[in-house]
């Protein structure tokens, strides 16, 4: 459905990506962990179109997106979720949320609204609707950045170490959260994350970057147990 094929991405003489093959399917749950530096924030600025490929296409529902921008690709159900939440801070929790639906998913007003409300309650910031944004904890802030997200009306969710920063038993709460979106909207998550643990509650398909390109792609636990994987973590311990 949402498929990065050959893709590339060079900075200067670093190969950033170095041919990267992704396929996400309709509701796929599919973690992405590697080391540092692998390439996986910088695949997810190519999935979601706020970076252009070196080399590569990238496809949405059989046509070809590699052109296309971020909103465009907002608009044909692609959303993302940043590593740092960055609501529009003087603005209401629901008004951030509105922004979504309206600017990035195209929804009319009526439709928007109530998509908003729905999105706040799966989020639990519904009570805080009203509140403004920069007077969220960080936890809350995350809990935005993903409504924000979802009130796009997305089909496949991009998610960049949303859980980084969390108490465990914030962790827990997000789990518990994307589960329940996964359950009632069949929707496609990829979500980088470095706490495997909690990445593993949720997805049912790990893939293991390292140096640019994609190492292990399977069955969590079978990933986790992969030689190639153990030495890239490893590796990085060791450095
Ligand atoms: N905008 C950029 N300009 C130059 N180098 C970059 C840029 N973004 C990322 N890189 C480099 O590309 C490599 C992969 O980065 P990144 O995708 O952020 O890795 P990860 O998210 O796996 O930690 C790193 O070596 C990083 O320094
Ligand atoms: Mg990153």
């Amino acid at each position: 459905m949402l498929a990065a094929a050959g893709v590339r991405k060079q900075f200067g003489a670093l190969a950033a990506l170095g041919g990267v093959d992704l396929d996400v399917g309709p509701g796929d749950a599919i973690g992405i962990v590697g080391p540092n530096g692998a390439g996986k924030t910088t695949l997810l600025n190519v999935l979601a179109g706020t970076m252009a490929p070196s080399g590569g296409t990238v496809s949405f529902r059989g046509a070809d997106v590699t052109r296309s921008s971020a909103a465009r690709r907002a608009r044909l159900g692609i959303a993302r979720a940043h590593q740092v939440p960055r609501p529009f801070g003087a603005m209401t929790v629901f008004e951030n949320c509105l922004v979504g639906a309206t600017a990035g998913g195209g929804l009319r007003r009526r439709a928007a609204y109530a998509r908003c409300l729905e999105v706040l309650e799966l989020c639990g910031l519904i009570e805080l609707a009203d509140r403004r944004a920069d007077s969220l904890g960080l936890l809350g802030r995350k809990r935005l950045e993903l409504a924000r997200a979802l009130a796009t009306d997305p089909v496949v969710l991009l998610l960049d170490e949303i859980g980084a920063g969390l108490t465990d038993a914030e962790a827990a709460e997000l789990v518990a959260m994307l589960k329940a979106l996964r359950g009632e909207q069949g929707l496609a998550v990829v979500w980088i994350e470095h706490i495997v643990h909690v990445l593993v509650q949720v997805v049912t398909r790990l893939v293991c970057m390292d140096a640019g390109r994609v190492i292990s792609d399977g069955e969590p636990a079978a990933v986790m147990r992969d030689a190639r994987v153990v030495d890239a973590y490893l590796g990085t311990a060791a450095a």
